[in-house]
């Protein structure tokens, strides 16, 4: 059985509280804490910056996934490293020079991550698949969260782990956007084996309870 690891999305947390949503969410054992950057730009939203992870990095120790919705993420992949983050993720869109992205992520010691919207097709990543840590598949348009799952992404999710199998080194395939307890199973058994889930469980009463819903559901 593969390990799934769960990566609750900040995004829909309470942001008036944000030091006690983070300090929960790592008790109730998250195994990384995904953060959505948006530069109301490559998506109509705005988020958050290095600042704030740099507010993150002081009050836990989970690794920091950082997924850059931004135009020309180069120019902030450092700043984004400084401020403490452990995987960078970067979107095929929005980076004509996506390799060298890759490689300055990885020239700082950190994980390299590259993903792709709905309508953007495996094969504009096949050839960089070697160089990347992590694959991440949107199965929502970006910008926002608590949208639904687009179905015809679970085939999208098999090919890409079809994809990642002929790769000889560990490329991790994260999943994003529309992930519920209903779902997760179906995810995973598509080859998914990072699951980031923003409303389904900042939206619980109980994160803990909530982390143990989705383990028992994939059947770890
Ligand atoms: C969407 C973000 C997601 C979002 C997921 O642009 O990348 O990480 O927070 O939220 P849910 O799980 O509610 O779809
Ligand atoms: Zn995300």
């Amino acid at each position: 059985m593969v390990n799934v690891l769960i990566a609750p999305s900040i995004l829909s947390c309470n942001f008036l509280e944000l030091g006690r949503e983070i300090k929960e969410i790592d008790e109730a054992g998250c195994d990384l804490i995904h953060v959505d950057v948006m530069d109301g730009h490559f998506v109509p939203n705005i988020t958050v910056g290095p600042m704030i992870v740099d507010f993150i990095r002081n009050i836990t120790e989970k690794p920091l996934d950082c997924h850059l919705m931004v135009e020309r993420p180069y120019r902030l992949v450092k700043d984004f490293i400084k401020a403490g983050s452990d995987i960078i993720t970067v979107h095929v869109e929005s980076d004509a020079h996506i390799l060298r992205t890759i490689d300055m992520i990885k020239g700082e010691g950190k994980k390299a991550g590259v993903t792709l919207n709905p309508g953007t097709s495996l094969h504009s990543v096949e050839e960089i698949l070697p160089y990347v840590d992590v694959l991440l598949i949107m199965t929502v348009n970006p910008g926002f969260g608590g949208q639904p799952f687009i179905p015809s992404m679970y085939d999208k999710i098999k090919k890409a782990k079809d994809m990642i199998e002929k790769v000889n080194r560990k490329v991790h395939l994260e999943v994003d956007g529309g992930i519920k307890v209903s779902n997760a199973k179906k995810v995973v058994l598509s080859g998914a084996d990072i699951l980031v889930m923003g409303t389904e469980i900042f939206g619980s009463k109980n994160y803990k309870q909530k982390i143990t819903e989705v383990r028992n559901s994939v059947g770890e």
